[in-house]
């Protein structure tokens, strides 16, 4: 009997490669998503991947209601890998009590559930952004995290205290925080990708979008930073091996592997890349122009940030594969397929 993973948010960018990850590993999959930031196509498409079409109920989990009647429903779930929240940083600032509202009741009602109906194992989609602008880098698991730059990035942190608290208060529930870095990149298929709704906010789906004649010109949010090349550093990973330290977290959890009932690791590759050495990276790997213009700094930027991933290499086994080079080429393909550019 395969284990069965709950998905919360599984249609969306991350979510969609994980489950991918997860059924190509033979686990059951079902995915709840509200679809307010993703597509139920995206379904068909992870099918045509694995030829196994997750189990799917569209709610919000914020819906406390409705979070306990799935529940009640699906008796056999062995853990959860909490992906649905609100992500966008400059909405989370216009928009904090629907950011708050959405992000920190949606893990509660979950939680709340996991313990009623004694599903242990939780990992949960954290960010880099809770570290803020370190003093250090690269930033260790040890490097303090600083107050949040946005609404969006409070829930992170207070999601990560939820965890915490919950899980050393009850005995056999287990949380893994994953700090995602940057995630970048498609499914080597382009049968699934990063698809955001209306203006990029992201680097990446940006540069695609501009090179395929959607958008003018790429603005380049700030030249004079303390850099190599002026321009921000960030660590940049592939979405695929992203999925895959879910899965490892999952298994680690599932085999009881965990050193405490809530543990949480940096997911990054170790690298650092500037805003321009994407641009010149891109341009090179795919052969494509994309118009670019340097203008001011983004209000709540933080410089430079790259991970140092010893824990999650040692701990989870672990490390990121894919090059930088062959995952602009993976966006570049999937920005194709969706905008049928031959
Ligand atoms: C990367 C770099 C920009 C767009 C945020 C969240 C993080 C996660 C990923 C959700 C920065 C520059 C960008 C553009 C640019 N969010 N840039 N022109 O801000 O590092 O991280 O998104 O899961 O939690 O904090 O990512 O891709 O927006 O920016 O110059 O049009 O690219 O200034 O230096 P960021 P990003």
């Amino acid at each position: 009997m395969s284990k069965q993973i709950l998905v919360t948010g599984g249609t969306g960018y991350i979510g969609s490669h994980t489950v991918v990850e997860l059924q190509n590993e033979g686990f059951d999959v079902v995915i709840v998503d509200d679809l307010s930031n993703s597509n139920i196509d995206v379904l068909d498409a992870i099918e045509k991947i694995t030829g196994k079409r997750p189990a799917f109920e569209k709610f919000n989990l914020a819906d406390r209601e409705k979070t306990n009647v799935f529940f009640e429903q699906y008796k056999n779930i062995d853990a959860v890998i909490h992906f649905a929240a609100y992500k966008a940083v400059g909405e989370s600032v216009q928009k904090p009590l629907e950011y708050y509202r959405n992000n920190l009741v949606s893990l509660m009602n979950l939680l709340e559930n996991m313990k009623k109906h004694r599903v242990s194992n939780l990992v949960f989609s954290s960010s880099c952004t809770v570290y803020g602008q370190p003093d250090q880098l690269p930033v260790t698991e040890s490097t303090p995290r600083k107050p949040a730059e946005s609404p969006y990035g409070n829930t992170k942190a207070v999601s990560e205290d939820i965890m915490r608290d919950f899980s050393h208060a009850n005995e056999g529930i287990n949380c893994i925080a994953l700090r995602y870095f940057n995630p970048i990149g498609a499914h080597p298929s382009a049968l699934i990708g990063e698809f955001p709704v209306g203006v990029p906010n992201n680097l990446v789906p940006f540069i695609t979008q501009t090179a395929a004649g959607l958008r003018d010109e790429l603005k380049i949010f700030g030249a004079d930073y303390d850099t190599p090349d002026g321009t921000a550093i960030r660590d940049y990973i592939n979405v695929v091996d992203l999925a895959k330290a879910h899965v490892v977290s999952i298994n680690r959890l599932l085999e009881n592997k965990q050193q405490s009932s809530y543990e949480f690791f940096n997911v990054g590759t170790g690298n650092g890349y500037s805003v321009m050495q994407l641009v010149k990276t891109f341009i090179k790997v795919n052969g494509v122009d994309v118009k670019y213009q340097i203008t001011d700094r983004r209000a709540g930027d933080i410089e430079k940030i790259w991970a140092d991933t010893t824990l999650a290499n040692e701990e989870l086994g672990w490390e990121a594969e894919k090059t930088l080079e062959e995952t602009l080429e993976s966006a570049w393909a999937w920005e194709k397929k969706v905008r049928n550019i031959k």
